[in-house]
């Protein structure tokens, strides 16, 4: 087993059932384009996303870190026509592409994009007792216990919080690593088995992208 054949599976998979459309294609190239890191959740991510939205009945989703748009598109379109995307950006270019790649998919009336830092930001939606149905984190690594924590105050009991990059080719098993980025995922996932307030596991994944995981977390009743 190796790269390879995850990445022709992964490739078998979303053929079959996550077809990327033009809109999504142009999304991921305009990320070369404008200087932007290939960081974009994967197709099948994608429509992991769109089952968990289905799952839970999500009509209100908040994301945190948009990049290029790709994630928000696909959770957008997860969504029924009234239902609507809050999605948390600190990079101001970042936000350009985003909005183009968003208006592109003619989906400007579902999505409403903040631009600032998600820590700032954060303690403005808890302020307007904002609730969201589902939640996802990917955004920098070092403040996801932070996020989450933020996340459980967006919450209601059923709200369901997904949140990537939590395994990082397995580096989280290194516990010398000086790796902010693991240690902040690190942090993450020790707060997480001792947090109550959640039922959650990690699903670890090959495929297209690097060998990673998602935190899935339910909010409990
Ligand atoms: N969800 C996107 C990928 C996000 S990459 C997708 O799958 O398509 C992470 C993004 O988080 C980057 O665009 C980065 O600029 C943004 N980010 C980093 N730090 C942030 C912060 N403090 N607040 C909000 N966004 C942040
Ligand atoms: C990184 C961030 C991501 O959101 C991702 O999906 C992959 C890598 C990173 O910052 O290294
Ligand atoms: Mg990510």
């Amino acid at each position: 087993m190796n790269q390879e054949i995850f990445t022709k599976v992964d490739n078998y998979i979303s053929n079959l059932l996550a077809t990327e459309d033009e809109i999504l294609k142009q999304t991921i190239n305009s990320l070369d384009r404008h200087n932007l890191p290939q960081h974009s959740i994967s197709p099948n991510q994608g429509k992991f996303l769109q089952v968990m939205i289905a799952l839970c009945n999500a009509k209100n989703i908040l994301e945190i870190g948009t990049l290029g748009g790709y994630s928000t598109i696909w959770l957008a379109r997860g969504l029924p026509e009234n239902g609507r995307v809050v999605t948390l950006e600190v990079d101001k270019n970042h936000a350009e592409v985003a909005r183009e790649n968003i208006v592109k998919a003619g989906l400007e009336n579902k999505v409403e994009m903040k631009v600032g830092k998600a820590l700032d930001i954060l303690p403005t939606l808890i302020a307007k007792n904002e609730v969201f149905d589902m939640i996802f984190i990917d955004a920098d690594k070092p403040p996801y216990t932070e996020y989450f924590e933020y996340a459980l105050e967006l919450s209601r009991p059923g709200t369901l919080i997904v949140c990537d990059n939590v395994i990082r080719e397995g580096k989280v098993l290194d516990e010398n690593s000086r790796d902010e980025k693991v240690l902040g995922v690190q942090r993450f996932n020790e707060m997480l088995s001792r947090n109550n307030n959640v039922t959650a596991t990690i699903l670890h994944s090959v495929g297209v992208k690097e060998y990673d995981g998602m935190a899935i977390a339910v909010v409990n009743r």
